[in-house]
């Protein structure tokens, strides 16, 4: 058969648009179909069209309800199974051949073993259904920085969710072109249907797999449409998969927001920051400085994920692979992110948030006062009287907002650059209500890395399991880094060594802590907006006019070092959150000290030797 022969019949065979010229998609989307024999294929091209279209059908089966158009234009609601709300972290796992790649932060199966057990559960999957192929880029289209993927799945909301989330649809397939690299994603909710079967309105399986195979890079999913269990573009690709890619490549994929701060003299500067799932990335990618700062401006590039990669000049340089954000709601108001609330205004998917009598939302901490009358995020009627004697909430605490970055009136003017943006300095912030002060800088890159791998921070909402627990999670990637924690930390030193080496500037470290309590259980610092004088102090240490005082740990700045133009915030409390207590610090090293006998696998012996300095001065 020749070349154009096979390529009609490929298309043909899979319904594919004749733009798809891509021979390795086609037969793979061949070959997906006929183990998940689904009723049909729709290709996505990303149309506004066909957004909107997929939106009305998702009305039609019940997942959708449209929001008053009056109050929250092109906007929809949707309500999961109580069973599917938030990503999976036990069911999720890396397969690579040798568990050691893996890590013991990370579960494994041998791929194999693991291949074995997911084709039953695949095949006949999407019976009954429609197969979504949903092509994407994460990066911008055609950026030399930016990878291609594509994900099947048998979930419409899944397919509008890309669309906001990602660049999707036939870009990324004229990207591809005839011999463009993929990374395959097969995302099912593992629900088929059998003839005349009617469907639940958020179709999904208890059991759940959330599987990656690094060394072919593979993703494939059952069983949830929640988040970053179902778009994976995100946590799968963006960061698990991706990390593997940065390891072989000499780049990094990290959980960062990036942002962009112009201080009043014109000079802009650009930040990368890690926090734990739900500690107030997207906050703090949209931060509004306060009183007192008068000129200062914060631009968002990116509220979730960074690919970070060594320039030419020595530098590094970040991208946001992600088009949209995928944000938690309850909390969110108009003071604590006006710019996020002015964002999804419109144009937003809202995912269990509650409904209001006049057809718009509600979520916990939107307003001081709830509304008399909801629809909670379960479908029940809810009112505060109810609330108060059952404790049930509006919305569930990891409930979510889909909305373009193109929304988002603080959206900074490099945000779609190929190129990137110069990182100036790090950010690792951990959820802490004790301990950890409110900003410490590291003295070099070695203990800078250390700082970022011993963060700890209390679990929340986003992952099934116990919340408030304080839990190790290193760069706040303990639920995202696809291979080794050590070997991730080696290449974070090695990254740093090359840059250095060849006469380049390596940014600065710091962690932070938003989230000390006083004796009451309140939270101490008022955090939002004035996180932007804790953002000064540190723009000032990278242009060396900061001071600071080094204790055992880093460099934390006096009250008298921060600017509190337009604050009343006291000495006494500022003391209170930045002290840090000795016997409070030891306590800490041994809880870093379990990590790295956990870790002790390719532990490398710099984190080992900074570990024995910070106890030495302790000690002293
Ligand atoms: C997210 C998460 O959805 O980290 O971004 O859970
Ligand atoms: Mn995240």
């Amino acid at each position: 058969m020749n070349q154009p022969e096979t390529l009609a019949t490929l298309q043909a065979s899979v319904l594919a648009p004749a733009y798809v010229k891509n021979i390795r998609l086609l037969a793979w989307v061949r070959e997906m179909a006929a183990l998940m024999q689904p009723d049909a294929i729709h290709w996505c091209d990303g149309s506004e069209a066909e957004y909107n279209q997929l939106c009305n059908a998702l009305v039609k089966a019940g997942t959708f309800k449209k929001l008053n158009e009056a109050k929250r234009p092109n906007s929809y609601l949707a309500l999961s199974d109580p069973s599917d709300v938030a990503r999976v972290e036990d069911r999720t796992f890396i397969c690579c051949e040798k568990k050691e790649n893996a890590g013991p932060t990370n579960n494994w199966v041998a791929p194999a073993e693991m291949r074995a057990t997911l084709r039953p559960l695949f095949t006949g999957c999407m019976k009954g259904r429609t197969m979504y192929v949903v092509p994407f880029s994460m990066g911008p289209l055609g950026s030399p920085i930016a990878h291609i993927g594509v994900e099947l799945s048998d979930s419409a909301y899944v397919a509008v969710n890309m669309k906001i989330m990602t660049r999707m649809g036939k870009g990324a397939i004229d990207v591809l072109g005839e011999s463009g690299e993929f990374v395959p994603c097969v995302h099912t909710v593992g629900a088929p249907l059998a003839a005349g079967q009617k469907d639940v309105t958020w179709p999904s399986n208890k059991t759940k797999y959330i599987v990656h195979y690094p060394e072919t890079r593979e993703i494939w999913s059952y069983g949830s449409g929640y988040g970053g269990n179902a778009l994976l573009g995100k946590k799968c690709f963006a960061l698990r998969i991706a990390s593997n890619m940065g390891k072989r490549d000499g780049w990094l994929a990290e959980h960062m927001l990036i942002l962009g701060v112009t201080n009043p003299q014109g000079k802009k500067y650009h930040v990368a920051a890690a926090f734990p799932s739900a500690c107030g990335k997207t906050n703090f990618a949209m931060l509004i400085p306060p009183k007192g700062f008068e000129g200062w401006k914060v631009t968002t590039i990116g509220d979730d994920i960074a690919w970070i990669k060594p320039g030419k000049d020595g530098r590094l340089y970040a991208i946001n692979p992600e088009a949209g954000y995928f944000g938690v709601a309850p909390g969110t108001n108009t003071k604590s992110n006006f710019n996020c609330m002015a964002s999804i205004e419109r144009d937003t998917i809202f995912t269990n948030v509650a409904l209001t009598d006049d057809g718009d939302v509600w979520w916990e901490g939107m307003t001081k006062e709830a509304p008399a009358h909801l629809i909670d995020w379960q479908g029940k009627e809810w009112t505060p009287a109810i609330a108060k004697e059952t404790g049930a909430k509006a919305a569930h605490p990891n409930s979510r907002f889909t909305v373009a970055a193109t929304n988002n009136p603080a959206l900074d003017s490099e945000w779609d650059n190929p190129a990137g943006v110069a990182i100036d300095a790090f950010i690792f912030g951990g959820r802490r209500g004790t301990t950890i002060p409110l900003v410490t800088e590291a003295r070099d890159w070695v203990e800078g890395v250390y700082m970022a791998a011993t963060l700890g921070s209390e679990t929340t909402a986003a992952i099934a399991g116990q919340v408030g627990v304080v839990r190790r999670d290193p760069f706040a990637m303990i639920a995202f880094c696809g291979y080794n924690m050590s070997d991730y930390f080696a290449h974070w030193l090695a990254m740093g060594q090359r840059i250095e080496a060849a006469g380049g500037k390596v940014p600065k470290i710091f962690t932070v802590n938003w989230f000390r309590k006083d004796a009451d259980g309140n939270f101490v610092w008022p955090g939002f907006g004035d996180n932007m004088r804790v953002l000064a102090w540190m723009l000032g240490r990278v242009d060396g006019t900061a001071k600071g005082n080094e204790h055992a740990f880093g460099t934390t700045p006096s009250y008298s070092d921060v600017n509190w133009n337009g604050s009343d915030f006291s000495d006494a409390d500022y003391a209170s959150i930045s002290t840090l207590d000795r016997d409070a610090g030891v306590a800490e090293v041994k809880l870093h000290a379990e990590l790295f006998d956990l870790l002790k696998h390719n532990l490398p012996a710099e984190l080992s030797a900074t570990k024995a300095r910070i106890e030495a001065r302790l000690a002293t």
